[in-house]
């Protein structure tokens, strides 16, 4: 049960007033609502985004600060797609979210709740938020690491209204506590809150409107198990083929305003890591780089020159993929290494290292995981100019 620590009972207060603080909890509680701004996002997603970035901003960029940081996040909003249609790709998952919208709607009934899974970028959010619009109600926006008061997630609970989407990004983060309100919230539209302390404790149990949790998370394996089974569809979204990141590429660039031919399009698409944020920072690095140095329409050999430029190999790798495999090869003999060794060897984050890095690696075949630890896979090896050893020792299970 959720308990949620008020004011103490003061002479003025008598202990049988629990409806009165309930009163000034919810409006506490209304008055700090945590919902958060998506470009406020704290954590690995985040640092994820960050370790993935191209290029490092310049002092002139930094210096234009808060207007260029809210042009961005406007820039960001307009290329976001904004209906089933829109958004390119996940065949599988739009079926299912196509068919569980139309039902709800013939029934007249919110959505079952909702889980999302996959690596950074791939559409998580713009997801969500079709699915709110395309159900005709509000999305209310918040990620777990904003969450760490049992009153936060209250708030957010009591101030829903009847259908809307409730999307909490992260959502593996979530304190103990937070989740344990959330699961008859979730199950009956219910929120149990206890007033008070020791004996003049009260429970109340508060209905709720018929909401539609969305949550969302890079790490699906850190869920509790409670918690993951209180959502009645799970669906995971896979890495993007290249025509689809190219659709993507050809998409921005017309929101852009920016001339772009289709080998330019599939060039920038080749390096995206099939991860559509990154076609689209690669589409506005290539049109920065073309802007300066030529003009017209952006081709196969400028995409190709501005990347080469910004250290985006033709596979997509960047510095410190590349650097990670050489490290695995050249100090380890392609592994087994362990993760922690890993991160210890190449500076990096060990969680920014599996959720971000690792993915892809594994997706193009560069890194398979194995009991004993990671290993380059001989693709790898050969990427990186090196020649794989000789009698098999890179089909070796640990
Ligand atoms: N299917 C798609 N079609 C077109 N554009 C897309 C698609 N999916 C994502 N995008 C673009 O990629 C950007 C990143 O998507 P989004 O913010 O939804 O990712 P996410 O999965 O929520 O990432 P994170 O895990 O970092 O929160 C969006 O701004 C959007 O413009
Ligand atoms: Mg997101």
């Amino acid at each position: 049960m959720a308990i949620i620590s008020s004011k103490q009972p003061t002479p003025q207060q008598p202990e049988d007033s629990a409806v009165d603080s309930l009163v000034d909890l919810l409006s506490d509680v209304q008055a700090e609502l945590p919902i958060a701004p998506q470009k406020g996002r704290r954590g690995t997603t985040q640092k994820a985004e960050k370790a993935l970035e191209l290029p490092t901003p310049t002092e002139n960029e930094l210096l234009k600060g808060d207007r260029s940081a809210e042009e961005t996040q406007k820039q960001e909003e307009k290329i976001r797609p904004q209906s089933i249609k829109e958004y390119v790709g996940q065949k599988d998952l739009k079926d299912v979210l196509d068919i569980a919208i139309r039902a709800a709607k013939a029934r007249g009934e919110s959505m079952d709740h909702l889980l999302l899974y996959g690596p950074p970028g791939l559409g998580k959010t713009t997801m969500s938020l079709i699915l709110a619009s395309e159900m005709g109600v509000n999305c209310k926006i918040s990620s777990a690491p904003s969450l760490e008061r049992p009153r936060d997630i209250v708030g957010l609970l009591m101030n829903l209204q009847e259908g809307d989407v409730l999307f909490i990004d992260e959502i593996h983060r979530l304190p103990r506590v937070t989740e344990e309100i959330l699961y008859p919230a979730m199950e009956d539209f219910r929120v149990e809150i206890t007033i008070g302390k020791g004996q003049s404790a009260r429970t109340r149990s508060l209905p709720l409107p018929k909401f539609t949790m969305v949550g969302a998370t890079t790490k699906v394996g850190a869920l509790s198990s409670p918690l993951r089974d209180r959502f009645g569809l799970i669906q995971r979204l896979r890495f993007y083929e290249l025509d689809e990141l190219t659709q993507i590429v050809l998409r921005t660039a017309a929101l852009l305003d920016t001339p772009i031919d289709h080998t330019g399009a599939e060039e920038i698409a080749r390096r995206a890591r099939g991860t559509p944020r990154i076609a689209n920072r690669l589409l506005k690095r290539v049109r920065d780089f073309s802007q300066v140095k030529e003009d017209g329409t952006i081709n196969q050999s400028i995409a190709s020159e501005a990347l080469e430029l910004f250290n985006v190999d033709p596979c997509g790798l960047d510095w410190t993929d590349r650097r990670m495999l050489s490290v695995m090869i050249e100090r380890f003999n392609g592994g087994p290494v362990g993760l922690e060794t890993m991160a210890a060897s190449t500076g990096e984050d060990a969680q920014t290292i599996e959720e971000v890095y690792e993915p892809y690696l594994m997706q193009i075949g560069y890194l398979t995981r194995t009991p004993r630890g990671r290993m380059a896979t001989a693709a790898a090896w050969k990427h990186l100019g090196f020649e794989p050893p000789a009698g098999g020792q890179l089909n070796l299970l640990g």
